[in-house]
């Protein structure tokens, strides 16, 4: 049995006291949830904070990207044993958005991995096709050509340290949910595909879904038998919409 995640992506926004506000009211309203993981990712500074706010552990913290590299001159950049010291149980790791603005390869998304893992947390690894891609038939592809970029670097012993987050990226910030049955073809794909390799870690493997989750589509889609969780962006925002999908997780 997969326990569900619902994990908050902060994205770029908000402000010390509105991380401190919506840290507050999360682990309000998540103390009554049964049988689903909670965790938000804010942005970088306020992860001092999230500790801070997050100490009773009902809702986990997590960070939205990591170095690939332990430490050294890589100006910017955040090493995973750096995330682990504020208590980062989970990192985010070739989000749509750093693959398309920062051009990051599966070969760098899987070095990250390897460093998240290695510094005692757990990565959810972002796979998605564009509408591009979806429209030309492309997406198997897309999505195997991800997890094969990953599987030739890591191994598949990596997949057994992870989550996945399948967001179609034509669904992510657009209000353009895929629909449960789009969603669970591919999370069902991504569990043969990974089941090729080993059934023990394919049928361990937490898969979430990514992509203008609502409270509105949450139940019809965590319904999906491969679909075991959220990674929601718009909806993490607000801590009422963010827990209504929670209990729609329970
Ligand atoms: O990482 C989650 C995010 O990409 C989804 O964003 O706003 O469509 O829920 P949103």
């Amino acid at each position: 049995m997969r326990a569900p995640l619902i994990a908050g992506n902060w994205k770029m926004n908000g402000s010390k006291r509105d991380a401190q506000l919506l840290f507050g009211g999360v682990t309000a309203g998540a103390a009554s949830l049964r049988g689903v993981e909670v965790a938000v990712c804010p942005p970088f500074p306020y992860l001092a904070l999230g500790e801070a706010e997050l100490a009773d552990g009902v809702v986990r913290l997590g960070a939205q990207d990591v170095s690939a590299e332990s430490a050294g001159a890589y100006t910017g950049e955040v090493a995973a044993a750096m995330l682990a010291e504020f208590g980062c149980r989970y990192v985010i790791c070739g989000h749509s958005e750093r693959r398309e603005y920062h051009a990051e390869s599966d070969t760098l998304i899987a070095r990250k991995l390897q460093s998240v893992i290695a510094s005692g947390m757990r990565p959810i690894l972002c796979i998605g096709e564009t509408l591009e891609q979806r429209e030309c038939g492309e997406t198997e592809a897309v999505i195997a050509a991800q997890l094969d970029g990953v599987l030739q670097v890591a191994g598949i012993e990596v997949f057994a340290a992870l989550d996945i987050a399948y967001e179609p990226v034509w669904a992510i910030g657009t209000g353009k949910t895929a629909t449960p049955e789009q969603a669970q073809q591919v999370h069902a794909f991504v569990r043969a595909r990974i089941a090729a390799s080993d059934q023990r870690i394919a049928q361990g493997l937490r898969i979430l879904y990514g992509g203008s989750m609502k409270p509105g589509n949450a139940a019809e889609l965590l319904a999906q038998p491969d679909i075991d969780g959220g990674l929601i962006g718009g909806a993490s925002l607000d801590a009422d919409d963010f827990l209504a999908i929670c209990r729609a997780a329970e």
